[in-house]
């Protein structure tokens, strides 16, 4: 067995305690700054648009905003292919709103105003950051740049792959089925070694109202089955959003999106080939003879890990208009008990993925991947959120986060080894020869999450943690795992021992975890990004003050969070903070 003493240490940092504090807490000898709080201008502190704290701030001027709810992210060089830049773009998701923060009087006297300003507060950032002053004076900053933008709820982006075109995707607003306005609920995220950026969309249902419509078979699969939403109130003044009227907008959400960061003119290219789900992340890597391979999670509970292998080579000449992710196998991933696995191909004429079975082409396999994935004996898992594949030898790990449904809906398997599982687990995986396009890969549980007090099922060596939602490595091979328990869990007896949500870094060779930040009240810890230098961490702090119901009500006292402005502030704010050694060292040794 592998001992923590045959291995030099991977981290040297002393652990943060479980905390409930209002702040963000780090080890002896790290500081953080705030560097893209929501509101502020994507053009930096000296550019407008000025964030208003009472929330006036118009719809206009959200759009040149940072959005609400910073996810997934990464730091692309400037220059391009720089290995030590001191400057970069910053790739940053806006996954979701929350309606009580974003209006001066949150939902009351809803207008189309509103449904504007909500709109824009989705989406993608791209800024420019660069390092300010020296030393342990020297701070991360927004600058105006060319490069800035915000995609949003509204923006055009161009449809490509086997679905774009189909029948299904095309609507009285853009009949040929190329077209779609924006992207939204974008979670977890992607890196093309060419240098894009991927973004990922999670759960678009909650945004369409099927109002008293019968959901048909594949609504009710994708969770179109609410009269209104989850509350969005889009519908009541945009009607894209009304899915009795449109029932095929919805088929336009639920992919993979690619940005150009470098290319501020370039619209985003949503990418039919990699499936429709409920995407969290896409992970990409190259296989032994250099085809693109993304490896991308479905996060709901029972639901699949998949994989795509393009048909083309990436080479040095492969840009976002090689539409390498055009063409490709998309895989299901099926576990077995005894720690093999197998990668089953979602292809047209497959058993189970005939006319006969209810598709009509590559096209509807694709936007009703669930349902092919249901139909070849695919492994539902405990709600698969982001992956990370190993530096050195490529070995996969996926978190999958909780699932309160196991063994109700889905049986207690190897993967998913708890029923009523409230802590998660991180599998991970080794393709067969170490080739990302192999079809069969060996498995086995890396960690099952949990408070050891309350569970002895729970695997954890070193500092306590549940529900891993983030997942990433560093260059160094530090795994660093952030967690996402939901306000109304925290609550909760299994959670009592374990504070805020946190990040913590984990030794994959020893298993050995160590908490390094907590978070603020009511937050959870989501993307991450790394300077080149390996010098700056860049985490986001998503939804600090969130309350149980996820919609805040701005008549109820803000006691629960004022980071990261104070009390003074006015309102709790979602940022990307930069975090770094005050000594200036590689961060974690
Ligand atoms: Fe957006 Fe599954 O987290
Ligand atoms: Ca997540
Ligand atoms: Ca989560
Ligand atoms: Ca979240």
């Amino acid at each position: 067995a592998v001992t923590s003493s045959t291995f030099k240490p991977l981290f040297g940092f002393a652990s943060v305690p479980v905390s409930s504090a209002d702040t963000v807490t780090l080890p002896p000898g790290y500081r953080y700054e705030v560097v893209y709080a929501w509101g502020d201008s994507i053009q930096g502190p000296t550019l407008g648009p000025v964030f208003k704290p009472d929330a006036s701030n118009t719809a206009a001027e959200q759009e040149k905003q940072c959005g609400m709810h910073n996810d997934g992210m990464h730091l692309f060089p400037l220059p391009r292919h720089h290995a030590r830049s001191q400057a970069g773009l910053l790739c940053v998701n806006h996954e979701y709103v929350d309606d009580g923060l974003l209006h001066t009087d949150g939902m009351q006297a809803w207008s189309a105003e509103k449904v504007k300003k909500s709109q824009a507060a989705h989406g993608v950032s791209v800024v420019q950051i660069a390092q300010q002053g020296q030393a342990e004076n020297a701070r991360w900053q927004v600058q105006p740049s060319r490069y800035a933008r915000r995609i949003t709820a509204a923006t055009p982006i161009e449809v490509r792959g086997p679905a774009a075109g189909h029948a299904l995707l095309q609507t009285a607003a853009d009949p040929s089925g190329r077209r779609v306005l924006g992207t939204f609920n974008n979670c977890a995220n992607g890196v093309t070694p060419w240098g894009t950026y991927l973004t990922c969309e999670e759960n678009f249902n909650g945004y369409f109202a099927l109002g008293d419509a019968a959901p048909s078979a594949s609504q009710a699969r994708y969770g179109i089955t609410n009269k209104q939403g989850f509350g969005y109130r889009w519908h009541e003044f945009d009607t894209r959003f009304d899915a009795s009227q449109n029932p095929n907008e919805p088929h336009r959400f639920g992919w993979v999106v690619e940005i150009d960061p470098y290319d501020p003119q370039r619209a985003p290219i949503k990418r039919t080939a990699l499936g429709r789900f409920k995407h969290e992340g896409a992970t990409v890597t190259l296989s032994e003879d250099k085809r693109v391979v993304v490896y991308m999670g479905d996060d709901e509970r029972n639901e699949y890990l998949y994989k795509f292998v393009s048909r083309q080579r990436f080479t040095s000449k492969t840009r976002l208009s090689s539409h390498l992710l055009d063409e490709g196998i998309l895989y299901v991933a099926r576990f077995e008990a005894d720690g093999r696995g197998e990668w089953l191909p979602l292809i047209h004429g497959l058993p189970g993925l005939t006319v006969a079975d209810g598709f009509a082409d590559q096209a509807t396999i694709l936007i009703h991947a669930r349902m092919a994935a249901d139909n070849v004996g695919a492994t539902k898992l405990d709600r698969p959120e982001w992956i990370a594949l190993h530096p050195q030898t490529g070995e996969g790990y996926v978190t999958l986060t909780n699932n309160s449904e196991r063994g109700k809906k889905s049986p207690v398997d190897g993967p998913n080894p708890r029923a009523e599982n409230v802590y998660g687990q991180i599998v991970r995986w080794r393709e067969n020869q170490q080739d990302a396009a192999a079809l069969k890969f060996d498995w086995e549980l890396f960690v099952l999450a949990g408070d050891p007090e309350r569970d002895s099922r729970v695997t954890v060596n070193g500092d306590a943690f549940g529900s891993p939602d983030g997942l990433a490595f560093d260059a160094r091979g530090v795994l660093w795992i952030a967690t996402d328990v939901s306000t109304s869990t925290l609550g909760k007896q299994a959670y009592a021992n374990l504070g805020n949500n946190m990040l913590l870094a984990a030794d994959p060779r020893t298993r050995e975890t160590r908490r390094f930040l907590v978070g603020p009240r009511g937050c959870e810890i989501t993307g991450f990004a790394f300077a080149s230098d390996g010098r700056t961490l860049f985490v986001n702090i998503q939804h600090p003050g969130e309350s149980p119901s996820e919609r805040s009500d701005p008549s109820r006292p803000q006691a629960v969070s004022n980071w990261p402005d104070g009390p003074q502030g006015g309102r709790p704010r979602s940022a990307t903070i930069a975090i770094r050694r005050v000594d200036g060292g590689l961060i974690g040794t």
